[in-house]
């Protein structure tokens, strides 16, 4: 199961409450879930009712929804996530978000009061980023605190550490600016600290390399060699595995776009690869036959059934999910679609 923010921590903590014991219980069939973004600290967050993995009664939270998991013989991790420049001052007491360098996504985010433009945010400082490699390390700790079977690293999507990578959103002339090295450098330095707190093996990374016209990313001539450098390098961990997206959009004829994402990364990363972004069962039976995958991801299908893997094996009818509800507080939309077992109940 893909990570997928649901904003159902509606509580001043942004503390995991017993309705997404409830979500995540339900979809324990999935083999392994992988949480929605958690933020690793409050600037890190963006999004209105998102959980985090900072504070210690978040992780008192997230110990019922790993034991729930795990007694339903689920494996669990959580997405560690920090926005950067994709935050919105109103989330911080009117201060500016912070990203690598000072330029405006020009995107909306989802505040308390609504969507609203972003805003320029204001660049970090060396001592700053290292604060937030740090952030990393203790919300991995947390996470083995709570119960889960590895995290994963957001560095996809137009949030902080993608924001890094591009050169468009980074501009920087120091050790985290420039080439592609130093502009993908949080990203290993993130991995080295979280190492220590943690084993390799429980780590995963996941990056979407073509995003483009979303999120405020746009591709350009730096995109593809930045990405075959980081995921060349990533063989230098034994992680969990990579978790990489397909192209969200049709970048077939965008220039300096890969548009075929797996094919492109298969034979260069060694590990575990999970392949994400639009796939059925067929196409997740076609790309792990090809042998361009190990593992596929699926997010939106996971949102309507509970039990896909279960509706996978039976070939049975799939339901539709309800977008209006994607986001909104309540278990509406969010705990209330059927099970085949509790559909055959009800008839
Ligand atoms: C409601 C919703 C919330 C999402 N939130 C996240 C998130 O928190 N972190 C993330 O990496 N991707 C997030 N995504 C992207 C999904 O993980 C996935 O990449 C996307 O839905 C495409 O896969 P699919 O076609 O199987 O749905 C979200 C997608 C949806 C639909």
């Amino acid at each position: 199961m893909a990570p997928m923010t649901r904003s159902r921590a509606a509580n001043d903590g942004n503390v995991p409450n017993d309705m997404m014991v409830t979500y995540y219980t339900q979809r324990a069939g999935a083999g392994l879930i992988i949480t929605e973004g958690s933020q690793i600290s409050k600037q890190g967050v963006g999004y209105v009712n998102t959980p985090g993995i900072y504070s210690a009664a978040q992780v008192e939270g997230w110990k019922k929804i790993t034991k729930a998991v795990h007694d339903e013989g689920g494996k669990i991790f959580i997405q560690l996530w920090h926005v950067g420049r994709m935050s919105h001052p109103d989330f911080h007491n009117g201060e500016l978000p912070v990203a690598p360098s000072a330029i405006n996504p020009n995107d909306k985010s989802y505040t308390p009061q609504g969507f609203k433009d972003t805003v320029t945010p204001r660049a970090l400082t060396i001592p700053e980023i290292q604060d937030i490699v740090q952030d990393f390390r203790n919300a991995a700790k947390n996470a083995m605190e709570a119960g889960f079977d590895g995290i994963e690293i957001h560095a996809s999507n137009g949030y902080l550490l993608h924001q890094f990578f591009v050169s468009t959103a980074n501009t920087r002339t120091d050790e985290y600016g420039g080439s592609k090295e130093n502009r993908a450098r949080i990203l290993f330095e993130i991995l080295d600290a979280i190492k220590e707190v943690m084993p390799e093996e429980r780590i995963g990374v996941r990056l979407n390399p073509s995003l483009h016209d979303a999120f405020g990313i746009t591709l350009n001539e730096d995109t593809i060699p930045t990405y075959d450098y980081i995921i060349e390098k990533l063989n230098n961990y034994k992680l969990a595995y990579l978790h990489l997206s397909e192209p969200f959009t049709d970048v077939s004829n965008v220039p300096h776009a890969e548009s075929q994402i797996a094919k492109r990364y298969r034979p260069i990363y060694k590990g575990n690869i999970i392949i994400n972004a639009g796939f059925t069962q067929e196409k997740g039976n076609n790309v792990i036959e090809e042998g361009n995958a190990d593992m596929v991801a699926f997010g939106s299908l996971y949102i309507g059934n509970p039990d896909l893997a279960e509706r996978f094996e039976q070939g049975a009818e799939l339901q539709q999910a309800d977008k209006n509800t994607f986001y909104t507080p309540g278990p509406e939309g969010y705990i209330d679609y059927p099970s085949l077992v509790e559909v055959e109940e009800r008839a």
